[in-house]
């Protein structure tokens, strides 16, 4: 059954940038409810486990990498559709493929320096929802 949540992390290089409160905003403005939100830092260990399904990808080392280099916005969202409408508001993968008026294309530096990570199904949302939030955390 489709769930009406999504999760997304606002990734270090959106953070060291200054764009937490641009890209929060471009959320809420499409009509996004946060019912979750932490800002933290992954270690490698965790960064590692978060992106396992990629680990035999071989850009898994870098994106570890860059994934614990500095504070991450971990937050749950909430909207009709939520998985597939928010894919389409932050864009494509690789931000020179992303559409106008998305999260990447706007604020995305490279495929792997891509500003924003958006869950992919809703099973993968409630998985990596869990990953972050305990249910105290969540509202
Ligand atoms: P995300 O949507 O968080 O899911 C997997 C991440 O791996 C992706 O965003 C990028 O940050 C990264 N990634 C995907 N493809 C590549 C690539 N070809 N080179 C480097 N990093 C990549």
């Amino acid at each position: 059954m489709a769930t009406n949540r999504t999760f997304t992390m606002i990734k270090p290089d959106a953070v060291e940038a200054n764009n937490i409160g641009s890209i929060l905003a471009m959320m809420t403005e499409a009509g996004f409810k946060v019912v979750g939100l932490k800002y933290t830092q992954l270690s490698e260990a965790q960064a590692g486990k978060f992106y396992e399904v990629h680990s035999a990808r071989p850009f898994y080392g870098e994106l570890v990498e860059f994934m614990s280099r500095g504070p991450i916005v971990a937050a749950i969202l909430e909207k009709d559709n939520a998985v597939e409408d928010f894919r389409k508001l932050i864009g494509a993968t690789n931000p020179a493929q992303a559409e106008e008026g998305t999260i990447r294309k706007r604020f995305a530096k490279s495929i792997g320096e891509n500003a924003v990570h958006g869950s992919d199904s809703d099973e993968n949302a409630e998985i990596e929802g869990n990953f972050f939030f305990s249910q105290l955390e969540r509202f």
